[in-house]
Order: C-alpha cells, then sequence, then structure tokens
C-alpha cells in the first residue's frame, strides 16, 4: 500500500493521509469487518479502539525459557502505557523466545526461523508498527532482521543487562566468569562446592549477561544502528529507568506510525558504519559481525566482512568491559552508557545519522547529556584500553578462503603471530574425549584445529571454538593456546581463537583437508591464516573426501541445512536474504 503522503496536524507532527494498513481489517464492513472486530471485543477493550488509530503489536521474545527475556512481558506492560497515552491501540504478542544458555545445539539454529516468524506475524496481523522486546544473543538480531524485511515502523528496546554479579566482594561477570571457574576447578584452585555458590552469585537479577557478551553487544548495536532510543541498551534490567524509557517508546512508536519511518530509512549504510565502529570501540561480540552482515542483507545494504576490518583501523577500544577488560555493564550504565561513547568517539561517527527518537545519533552529546561519569569504564580517544586497529581482525589465506575472524582484545600479544602443528578434531566431543589425556600429543605451540562446527556442519554454528586447554597444559600453567574453528565463540569468552573459518568443512571448505601434524600458520598484523601443504597434495585430499551424512531428513533442519549461507554472509537463509514489506495480505474469510 502507498505511505508516502504526509500531512501536517494541529500539533505539528506530520500524520500519515493514506489509510493505516490495520483499516484493511478494523475498518472493514460487513461480515468481514465483523469478524476481524468481534472477537477482538472478547477481550474488553472499549469501541473507540477500533476508531482508526494506529495500532502497534509489542513483539515479545520471552519465556520462563528464555531466562534473560523472561521479564520483557512486565516491560511490554509500561510500552501499552505509552501507546495509550499517545493514542495508539496495543496488542501484545508472542514470538519465539531463544534461550542461549539452554537451547540445543544451539540458539543461533534457531535465530533465522524466529525471524521469519516474526516478520510472518508482522506482516499477516492488522499492525501498522511494531515495539520489538528483546535481550538474550539471537532476539535482538532475530527481530530485526524480521523488521528490515517486514519493513513496517518499528523500534527496539532492549531488556536490558542483569545486575553485576558479585562473589566473595568481587565483581563477577556471566559467562566470562564460568569460563574462569571452569579452569579454576580442573586447575584444582576452586572445589566443586564453591563454584556451585559462585553459580548462584553470578546471575541475581533479571535480564541478559552483563558483561559486553553477544547480548550487551547487539543491544548497543540496535542504538547505534539507530533502531533503540539512547541508553536503551545500558539501563540494567531491573532499573525503573528502563520502564519509563519503554513508556516513553510506546508514545514514540505512534509517532512512527504517523511520520510512517521505517526500517530502511534508518538501517542505511552510514548506520551499519556506525555500528560497526562502534562494535570496535566497546570491544564487542565476533558474533555482531554475523547479525549485522545478516541485517544488512535483508536489507540491500552492501556490507561485507572486509568492512568491519578496514572500518576500525582507526577505531580504538574504549570501553574497560569484561571479556576483554575489568567491569562490566552496571558499570558501563553509571559511567555515561552508549552516548558518552558516542560523544567521545565524535567524527569517527555519521553523527547525523537518524533514529527511532527522531533526533540524529549525537542529539545527547549536542544537549551535552553524554557525558562521562567514570573513565576507568570509559575511556577518553588518547587514552584508549586497546590502540586503534585492535578490534575484529579479517583473516584470509588457503585456509580460510572466505575469511575467518580473530578477536584481537581476547588473545594473546604472544600468538598474534604463530606457526604451529596442527592437532585436528573432527567435532568438540572428539576433543573432549582426550582433553583430559596426560600422553595427549600436544604442546603450547600446537594448533588446535577443531572442525564441524560451522553452519551446516553443527548445525547452526554453535558457540563451541574456544574448547578449553588440555588438562596437561592448563597443569603446566599454559593459559592460552591457538585454536581453529569455523564455529563461534560466546562474547563472553577469550583466548586466541580463529573463528568462522569459511568456507566450513561440512561443505568441504580446506578446513575439511587439514590433518595432524600439518602446519598452520597465523599472522594477525598480517591478516593471514594458511595452510602450509602443497596446493597438489590438498587437491588430492579434496578428491578424497566425503561429504558428511545430513544431520535430518525432514524439518527445521533439514530445510536450514539446505539453504544455511556461510559465515560471511551472516548465516541466513538464502531464500530469506532481502525483504518483502507489509502489503496487506488477502482477505481471510
Ligand atoms: Fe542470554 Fe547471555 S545467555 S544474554
Ligand atoms: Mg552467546
Amino acid at each position: 500500500m502507498p505511505h508516502e503522503d504526509h500531512a501536517t496536524t494541529g500539533d505539528d507532527r506530520p500524520r500519515r493521509t493514506d489509510e493505516l494498513r490495520s483499516r484493511h481489517w478494523f475498518g472493514a464492513g460487513g461480515r468481514s469487518g465483523m469478524l476481524y472486530r468481534s472477537w477482538m471485543r472478547n477481550q474488553g477493550f472499549a469501541d473507540d479502539v477500533f476508531d482508526g488509530r494506529p495500532v502497534v503489536g509489542i513483539a515479545v521474545s520471552g519465556s520462563e525459557l528464555a531466562p534473560c527475556n523472561a521479564h520483557l512481558s512486565r516491560l511490554a506492560e509500561s510500552v501499552k502505557r505509552g501507546i495509550w497515552e499517545a493514542g495508539g491501540f496495543p496488542l501484545e504478542f508472542p514470538v519465539m523466545a531463544l534461550g542461549e544458555t539452554v537451547l540445543r545445539p544451539t540458539a543461533m539454529l534457531y535465530r533465522n526461523l524466529l525471524a521469519m516468524e516474526a516478520e510472518e506475524l508482522f506482516r499477516a496481523n492488522p499492525l501498522d508498527g511494531v515495539v520489538l522486546l528483546s535481550g538474550c544473543d539471537k532476539t535482538t538480531p532475530g527481530l530485526l532482521m524480521a523488521a528490515a524485511s517486514a519493513d513496517l515502523p518499528a523500534l527496539m528496546l532492549t531488556g536490558g543487562p542483569m545486575l553485576n554479579g558479585k562473589f566473595r566482594g568481587e565483581d563477577i561477570g556471566s559467562g566470562t566468569h564460568v569460563w574462569k571457574f571452569e579452569e579454576e576447578v580442573r586447575a584444582g584452585r576452586m572445589t566443586e562446592a564453591e563454584c556451585g555458590f559462585a553459580e548462584s552469585c553470578m546471575s541475581r537479577s533479571n535480564g541478559h549477561c552483563m558483561t559486553m557478551g553477544t547480548a550487551s553487544t547487539m543491544a548497543c548495536m540496535a542504538e547505534a544502528l539507530g533502531m533503540q532510543p539512547a541508553y536503551g541498551a545500558t539501563w540494567p534490567a531491573v532499573d525503573a529507568r528502563r520502564y519509563a524509557m519503554a513508556q516513553r517508546s510506546g508514545r514514540r512508536i505512534v509517532d512512527l506510525v504517523h511520520q510512517d519511518i521505517r526500517p530502511s530509512s534508518i538501517m542505511t549504510r552510514e548506520a551499519f558504519e556506525n555500528a560497526v565502529r562502534v562494535n570496535a570501540a566497546i570491544g564487542g561480540s565476533t558474533n555482531a559481525v554475523i547479525h549485522l552482515t545478516a541485517i544488512a542483507g535483508r536489507l540491500g545494504v552492501d556490507l561485507d566482512l572486509d568492512d568491519f576490518d578496514t572500518l576500525v583501523r582507526d577505531v580504538p577500544t574504549l570501553l574497560d568491559l569484561m571479556p576483554s577488560g575489568r567491569f562490566l555493564m552496571e558499570d558501563f550504565c553509571y559511567a555515561g552508557g552508549l552516548p558518552a561513547v558516542i560523544a567521545e568517539l565524535g567524527d569517527l561517527l555519521h553523527t547525523d545519522a537518524v533514529t527511532v527518537t527522531g533526533e540524529p545519533l549525537d542529539a545527547p552529546a549536542r544537549a551535552r547529556a553524554a557525558e562521562c561519569y567514570d573513565r576507568r569504564v570509559i575511556r577518553p580517544l588518547d587514552d584508549p584500553l586497546q590502540r586503534a586497529g585492535s578490534g575484529t581482525a579479517v583473516l584470509r589465506g588457503n585456509l580460510a578462503p572466505g575469511g575467518a575472524v580473530l578477536k584481537q582484545s581476547a588473545a594473546s600479544e604472544h600468538l598474534m603471530v604463530h606457526r604451529g602443528r596442527a592437532k585436528v578434531f573432527d567435532s568438540p566431543e572428539e576433543y573432549y574425549a582426550v582433553s583430559d589425556d596426560p600422553d595427549l600429543d600436544v604442546d603450547a605451540d600446537t594448533v588446535l584445529v577443531v572442525r564441524n562446527c560451522g553452519p551446516a556442519g553443527y548445525p547452526g554454528m554453535p558457540e563451541v571454538s574456544n574448547v578449553a586447554l588440555p588438562s596437561k597444559l592448563l597443569a603446566a600453567g599454559v593459559t592460552d593456546m591457538v585454536r581453529v574453528c569455523d564455529g563461534r565463540m560466546s562474547g563472553t569468552a577469550y583466548g586466541t581463537v580463529v573463528l568462522h573459518t569459511s568456507p566450513e568443512a561440512a561443505v568441504g571448505g580446506p578446513l575439511a583437508l587439514v590433518r595432524d601434524g600439518d602446519t598452520v600458520s597465523l599472522d594477525v598484523p598480517g591478516r593471514s591464516l594458511s595452510l602450509e601443504v602443497d596446493p597438489e597434495e590438498l587437491e588430492r585430499r579434496a578428491a578424497a573426501w566425503n561429504r558428511p551424512e545430513p544431520h535430518s531428513p525432514r524439518g527445521w533442519t533439514k530445510l536450514y541445512c539446505d539453504t544455511v549461507l556461510q559465515a560471511e554472509h551472516g548465516a541466513d537463509l538464502d531464500f530469506l536474504v532481502g525483504h518483502s514489506g507489509h502489503e496487506v495480505p488477502r482477505e481471510s474469510h
């Protein structure tokens, strides 16, 4: 339907003069209109909700099985208040809730399913706009992908991080301390009972991981893209001000509908450049590379893997948050939140990029509200945590012709240029079956290759790449080793781990051809990852390679494995790339 005409109303807000799409349902005459309205009335709405006001959906990606998002229905109540206040008609509805910690084989297998479900619901229902409530890792990109493909006016509000973990007087971070405590227990420095107590100290309020893991990263990405209001990424989940922001967001989405401001006019190439740069400044998760690429693919915005390297060469890491640094999201909030980072980056960003608030990205800076209150947490540009160019490195070479990534801020300096003998495992399970073996043939220079963890291989490209070090090396005091994998790594994790190696082993990428004892060469400053084996020998190995059996002959897993794209294309499904808009479908009766 046409959405281009605007007129000015008495309150100076431009209003659409064309009919809202919800009128095709609730404004219909005869039998159809009665069918669309009558059943809605069983919820006790007053007659005038059908008077032509904007109908706004609130997509809630929460459930008790997705603990990071379990409070979102409460947040939705505050959004509703704002929508009613602004003269809209709010309707809350559930979308697939993806709990990162519990879903097997990985929540990532279902990101595209959430995106597909939500896109279809946005289009098939009588909605004029939608508020996206997300939090846990995959829910934020999944809903942004859906919003991009349906291109209805949309505003995102993430659910906020948990309060800082507290254990014996120290701050502990979600995820990051799981890896640390596991190593402590395996090295005999912590008992199982102590670890059990620490477990309850780590997760002590509603909210998502409070480290700079994928959830916090993607919340910041939503804000940097302009899809989430300023400060939306950082208020803790339980902070009253998040609920006040939700109420204001409810008012604002009604304006967005009246003004017909859609995701495609906010998430432009400039907005993605901002997001990529902000990701470097916050020391964000490598998962942002995959998710931003997938979102851009829905919009037809040209964003490729090399952008994540070249765009950030002049951006230092400013934020001192775990896993790369010391602090947590609550500290980031009190230090000034993302607007303080944006103010610090200044001209490194397109500061005039339009956001859902109707104001430019740097509006808090222009209003001098974006002050930094703690320079230990948000460092100044001239005294950063890590120098420019130390963010995500994109590696290429005969082992990764499609690319691979490495998070430099989570890696060890002494391994940045490294040649080592490969020890190859066809799965993480195969590795863990022997990782405690004192006779395992590895030393500190070995390159651990773990494969078949890619999108089609695992399936779903799980966060298993940072395999724990072999026990005998841990006991000897080794703290890091080069690992090469076609899977992902949790944003809360650390280590010199080459991730997203593409093409993945399961589709016959070069990673499938590595054998024990081959020399693997990593050169991060030179951005290369190579296998020092003769091309003729690699050809012989390729000719002898057999494609693994399919994971499933039916259902979602089959559809996923048959159509999933490689990591450098965002691991979206090939037929979901692009957008279909929100034309009103045919009558149902
Ligand atoms: Fe949900 Fe980390 S597990 S945000
Ligand atoms: Mg994760």
